[in-house]
């Protein structure tokens, strides 16, 4: 879900809407906004995406100086009218958007009920809004009753609070992971977001908002504390991305601008990290030396959706480059499995906007365990890189289209970085290994380009496939993890249903389902693995299946075996994941735009899921 909240002279209703229309991607089943009025507040609020909204406010105007918004991706109470944020207390005089579930709802609702209180939602998120005017009806300041409504709740949160009775103030509030709480600090106004670029346009001052912390926001002013009353000195951010980028620009779908950006992403990704003149990589926000390297027993990747193959990719570099033994954990697996995790283990998360819950659970666990945290995020002052002990960067700049495109290859080059400066740390390899290594990064932000050369190329691939009902993607070695990179965008914006398997497994299982309504779709690349896939590729054929490859330019064999191919370009193998993996984000996105699918917000899903 996303929230937006504003307090200074300006009307609050077009800023707020302007806010969500950038924090849609967090969710966006239902929508509203509620606004200061003449003293009292109005609530707009429905279904839908949010153009409803914005017809609804069209159709009923409402204006004022302070104002909250919010999109909800539904936990608790079906997406329609009645269960949009914000809610309203009994008396109209309170309204609350909240992130996150409220763990104990069906307790507080019980005991709130008994105080005489009628709910006008499912939600669980009503019962925060009713606790405020129960403590306000006792203490008469709206601070203290937020205070002591949050103390009641289990779980983690966002909430953001306006009340008419304290109009001159928005109270802010975040308890433990249910996405951030940034305040955004202008002149003589300020803001209040669950993400940065809600608020992006209008100042790159912000303030991040720790677990148990609370602000008040007034127009001039932002006071913080924790829930506890103890005041904090806020630390201010500046924040460099340039709202521009987060436009969509010549193309018609975030997710297809964002599939070409990967050639700026990457070589951003590279600059300043390696010094290709003495081998070197550089990765400074890590905290890392010698010492530290060399005690590293096992390193454990955790995270979520497209991060996690990143992470399997990882898994890979940091096994054959740096010899340091690595698991990949699904992040909602690692923290209920009791890892075996110590001080000389490393947990390292991967998330592009650093607030997923299970992906911060995770590394909660592993801190609870003794292990070092680390973090590779995209999104700048999220949670999963300010909990960590070091981090990596992601130079994707602001990813908007829910399947993440740039926000998946930026962080293999990183995880390649990262396993060629352990191996050098730890001695493990030699002048020459690490000088090859090095020099080969240099290649890839052209090899990505000469990939999306061919975009013309997949397009009438895509519409012959657009009406498949299933897809087989196979691939091997460190191409395995990109068959399950390929069959999730497929799954995700064009609603095919799509399976990924190590092709070596395909003969245990999987191929008593090709025939010919069974397209395969490999990926044999010039990798070591490379006979093994075209004998899986000739199989396939044998029963019927169409075939298409993924194939190095000038290959000879594949063009016989294959019904269509996806040409890239020759790289060296272990960096071969970043290269295949862009025709299969273009046959994914062409499918989903030719069967006229919403692409950057597909059905059901949600860009940052901060729920667990
Ligand atoms: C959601 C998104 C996926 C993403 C996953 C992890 O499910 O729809 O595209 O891969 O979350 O997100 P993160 O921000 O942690 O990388």
């Amino acid at each position: 879900c996303g929230i937006v909240g504003y307090i200074g002279p300006k009307n609050a209703t077009p800023i707020i809407l302007a806010g969500l229309k950038r924090l849609e991607y967090r969710g966006y089943d239902s929508a509203g906004l509620a606004v200061l009025e003449n003293s009292h507040i109005e609530v707009r609020r429905d279904a839908g995406k949010l153009n409803q909204l914005e017809a609804l406010v069209q159709a009923k105007p409402v204006s004022g100086n302070v104002g909250i918004g919010h999109t909800r991706w539904a936990t608790h109470g079906v997406p329609n009218a009645r269960n949009a944020h914000p809610h309203l207390g009994s008396t109209g005089e309170f309204v609350v958007v909240h992130n996150g579930i409220v763990e104990n709802f069906l307790e507080l609702r019980e005991e709130l009920g008994a105080e005489g209180v009628t709910f006008n939602s499912d939600t669980d998120t009503e019962t925060i809004v009713h606790l405020v005017e129960r403590y306000y009806a006792l203490h008469h300041d709206l601070v203290t009753a937020v205070r002591m409504a949050l103390n009641n709740l289990k779980g983690a949160h966002g909430v953001v609070v306006m009340s008419s009775r304290e109009p001159d103030k928005i109270v802010a509030a975040r308890i433990g992971n249910a996405g951030g709480v940034v305040l955004g600090l202008g002149e003589g106004e300020n803001f209040v977001a669950s993400d940065i670029p809600a608020i992006l346009e209008h100042t790159r001052r912000v303030v991040f908002l720790e677990s148990r912390q609370m602000a008040v926001v007034t127009r001039e002013s932002l006071q913080v504390t924790t829930l506890e009353g103890q005041e904090i000195r806020p630390t201010v951010h500046t924040v460099a991305w340039d709202p521009v980028a987060a436009e969509k620009g010549e193309f018609r779908h975030f997710m297809q601008k964002e599939i070409h950006e990967q050639v700026r992403a990457l070589t951003d990704t590279l600059a300043g990290r390696v010094d290709f003149d003495n081998g070197k990589i550089r990765l400074p926000q890590l905290n890392l030396d010698a010492e530290g390297a060399k005690k590293i027993k096992k390193i454990i990747i955790t995270a979520c959706g497209t991060a996690a193959h990143a992470g399997m990719v990882g898994k890979i570099y940091l096994e054959r480059i740096a010899r340091i033994p690595t698991e990949v954990d699904i992040a909602s697996e690692f923290r209920y499995r009791d890892p075996i995790v110590d001080a000389d283990t490393v947990v390292l998360a991967i998330s592009q906007s650093g607030e997923t819950a299970d992906t911060l659970a995770a590394m909660e666990e592993g801190r609870q365990r003794g292990a070092k945290l680390w973090s590779i995020v995209n999104a700048i002052g999220s949670q999963a890189m300010r909990v960590a002990d070091g981090f990596i960067s992601m130079q994707s700049g602001p990813e908007i289209g829910v399947a993440s495109t740039k926000a998946f290859t930026a962080p293999l080059v990183d995880l390649f970085m990262l396993a060629v400066l352990l191996g050098d740390l730890r001695g493990t390899l030699s002048e020459k290994e690490r000088f090859d290594l090095v020099a080969d990064l240099r290649l890839v932000p052209d090899l990505v380009g000469r990939c999306l050369d061919r975009e013309d190329e997949i397009i009438p691939i895509a519409r012959k496939m657009k009406d498949a009902a299933h897809m087989l993607y196979l691939g091997r070695g460190v191409n395995m993890p990109i068959a399950y990179e390929g069959a999730l965008k497929l799954k995700e914006i064009s609603y095919i249903h799509a399976e990924a398997y190590p092709a070596g497994e395909m003969k245990h299982g999987p191929i008593a389902l090709v025939d010919k309504d069974m397209p395969v779709l490999a990926i044999a690349p010039l990798d070591p693995w490379y006979e093994k896939m075209i004998s899986q590729i000739e199989q396939a054929k044998a029963r019927g299946g169409s075939t298409l490859v993924v194939a190095t330019e000038g290959d000879t064999r594949v063009p016989d075996l294959a019904d269509h191919i996806f040409w890239v370009p020759k790289c060296p193998w272990l960096l071969s994941p970043i290269v295949t993996v862009i025709p299969l984000q273009m046959f994914a996105y062409h499918i989903a735009a030719q069967r006229g699918l919403d692409v950057d917000q597909p059905r059901n899903l949600a860009k940052s899921v901060t729920v667990e």
